[in-house]
């Protein structure tokens, strides 16, 4: 074997090695936000355990997001009362503190009683700007069985930041949440 073609023969290796490597990296980075809200689901458990006061729960489970999502400028509640939303617990900003249901992508996903992912929020019609830092925004809704409770309201200053995992994620996260609160009003 001349060093010539032993050289291609390890080139020739190394390229498969690099393809390996590459596609681990891919499948890798596709997990990264369910693993993220899995381990947010065994975190939020651990501080709702052996406490059912609502707001506190609510306080230390806003606290939790805002923390532990990268990318994010402001994570609250806020809670139906009347036909309006009225600011709960929240991480970021001071922010509007009531919101008639229909305005706002928080108005809108309370009136629609569905998820709403706002990859920029400067092309939302009616989007109530409660921080400038805002450019996307993601909203979910609460339920207690058929009963809607409010909103939880995610923004980020990063154009498109959420997505469909992180819906399911924090859909997943908020059921585990309204579960664990007992006799809400
Ligand atoms: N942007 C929201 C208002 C709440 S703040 O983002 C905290 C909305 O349009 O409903």
């Amino acid at each position: 074997m001349t060093p010539r073609t032993a050289k291609k023969k390890s080139a020739k290796k190394k390229s498969v090695t690099k393809k390996t490597t590459k596609r681990r990296i891919a499948t890798s980075t596709n997990n990264v936000k369910p693993k993220l809200y899995a381990s947010l689901v065994v975190q939020l458990l651990s501080l709702l355990k052996g406490e059912h006061d609502f707001v506190a729960n609510a306080a230390n489970f806003s606290a939790l997001l805002f923390n532990s999502l990268p990318n994010v400028n402001w994570a609250g509640f806020y809670f139906l009362k009347g036909e309006e939303l009225v600011l709960g617990p929240f991480q970021g900003n001071p922010a509007c503190v009531r919101i008639p249901l229909g305005k706002g992508v928080c108005g809108v996903a309370a009136q629609q009683v569905e998820t709403i992912i706002v990859p920029n929020v400067h092309e939302f019609p009616g989007h109530i700007a409660c921080d400038v830092a805002s450019n996307s925004e993601i909203v979910v809704p609460l339920f207690d069985g058929e009963r809607l409770l409010g909103v939880l309201d995610l923004d980020s200053p990063t154009i498109g930041r959420f997505d469909d995992q992180d819906a399911e994620g924090l859909n997943e996260l908020v059921t585990v949440f309204v579960a664990h609160e007992e006799g809400l009003e």
